[in-house]
């Protein structure tokens, strides 16, 4: 129990959740996310760390998966069973096509949590997962759920199971980006707070690495990228 009201989402069901235009950019964007953000190093560091980190058959959730690679595909390629969700149908398509052996559902995060649709007791239940990624997909949710979102996804790990979480370094809240031709609102916290709000989620950190990344796509700015590899506590 950490006492500061999380911890039975009660608080869930009373957040106004405003997905306009969310998944809509990215059903527009489709195949082109990838040539917009090429050179995924950071990334690709954590996907392996996840990766090797689990005994080959793990059951591995990729939350806000988008085009399914390189994440969902360096995984179901490393042996595990990956199950990815993204709000876009598109991004759903997409990745079915890229990854074809893992599965895809088109589901929103906040459908993960108890009582959701995909959570537990949901009638799309997805079950415990070793391990849970969620690259730059809680920059796409107003501060005030992320706290709930990665409860939800504690919830969904096996005692010990590992979360690989990336997010942008930016002090944001439910902000408006242009973002290849359409706009985005994204979230985000400066490194000391977003470790606070992972800890307060009931995770521990073991790791943390920093990338600065400049996408290819002129009208999104440079970036700082914060990964952090934690461990359900
Ligand atoms: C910036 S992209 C990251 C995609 C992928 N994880 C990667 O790193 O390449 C964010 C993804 O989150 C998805 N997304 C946005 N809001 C979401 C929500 N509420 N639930 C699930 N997915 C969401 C978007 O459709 C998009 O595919």
């Amino acid at each position: 129990m950490s006492g500061d009201g999380y911890e039975e989402y009660e608080g869930f069901d009373r957040l106004v959740l405003d997905r306009t235009g969310q998944a809509e950019a990215f059903d527009a964007i489709g195949d082109r996310y990838d040539e917009a953000f090429p050179h995924k190093e950071g990334q690709l560091a954590s996907g392996l760390w996840m990766a090797e980190s689990l005994p080959p058959g793990s059951r591995v959730l990729d939350v806000g998966c988008g085009t399914g690679v390189p994440t969902a595909r360096q995984l179901s390629e490393a042996g595990h069973r990956v199950v990815g969700v993204d709000l876009s149908p598109g991004m759903v398509e997409v990745a079915r096509r890229q990854v074809p052996d893992a599965e895809f559902h088109r589901a929103d995060l906040a459908d993960l949590r108890a009582g959701g649709r995909f959570g537990p007791g949901g009638d799309r239940e997805l079950g415990e997962f070793d391990g849970i990624v969620a690259f730059f997909s809680l920059v796409m949710l107003p501060r005030a759920e992320i706290p709930y979102a990665l409860r939800a996804l504690r919830n969904l790990l096996r005692p010990g199971g590992l979360l690989g979480l990336s997010m942008v370094e930016a002090d944001v809240d439910d902000f408006a980006i242009p973002f290849l031709g359409h706009t985005i609102r994204v979230s985000g916290y400066l490194r000391e707070e977003l470790r606070q709000v992972v800890s307060d989620a009931g995770f521990e950190i073991t790791g943390e690495e920093t990338h600065a990344y400049a996408p290819a796509s002129t009208d999104v700015p440079p970036e700082i990228q914060l990964f952090l590899h934690c461990r359900r506590a």
